[in-house]
């Protein structure tokens, strides 16, 4: 799958981040099953560990859209390294997308990873299910 339009939309999603005390913008875009796009950027807190990551403010988008199935995610940041999602995140993800899902890591040049969740986070737990 060509993920040029997801990616897009993660780098455009950045430019929303509120983070003033890390000055570390991140973009995320989940694309789900229905074929729709949410995007979200990081929400930071002067209350430090208040704040809420790309990958977690897209995806409650989209959940709250009532789409509960991801397929895809692109995140975006300004680093010359790929950027990777952190493990609450991963977890996060877990509920609303299969092992299969893609998770698209960038970096700043624009060469992306796409990487199966189910490698990202091995044996998620799902509540037994
Ligand atoms: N952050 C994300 O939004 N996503 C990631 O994948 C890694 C980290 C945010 C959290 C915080 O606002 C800033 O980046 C620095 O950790």
């Amino acid at each position: 799958m060509d993920y040029k339009k997801l990616i897009e939309a993660a780098v455009k999603a950045k430019e929303n981040s509120y983070s003033p005390y890390s000055k570390f913008r991140v973009g995320a875009a989940v694309l789900t099953e229905g074929g729709s796009v949410y995007i979200g950027a990081n929400i930071e807190n002067a209350s430090y560990g208040a704040t809420v990551c790309a990958e977690r403010s897209a995806v409650i988008r989209a959940v709250m859209e009532g789409e509960k199935k991801i397929k895809a995610i692109a995140i975006a940041g300004d680093t010359e390294e790929y950027i990777y999602p952190c493990g609450i995140c991963r977890q996060v993800l877990a509920e609303f997308a299969g092992d299969d899902a893609e998770v698209i890591c960038t970096r700043k040049n624009g060469e992306y990873r796409a990487i199966k969740l189910g490698d990202m986070l091995p044996d998620a737990f799902r509540g037994g299910k």
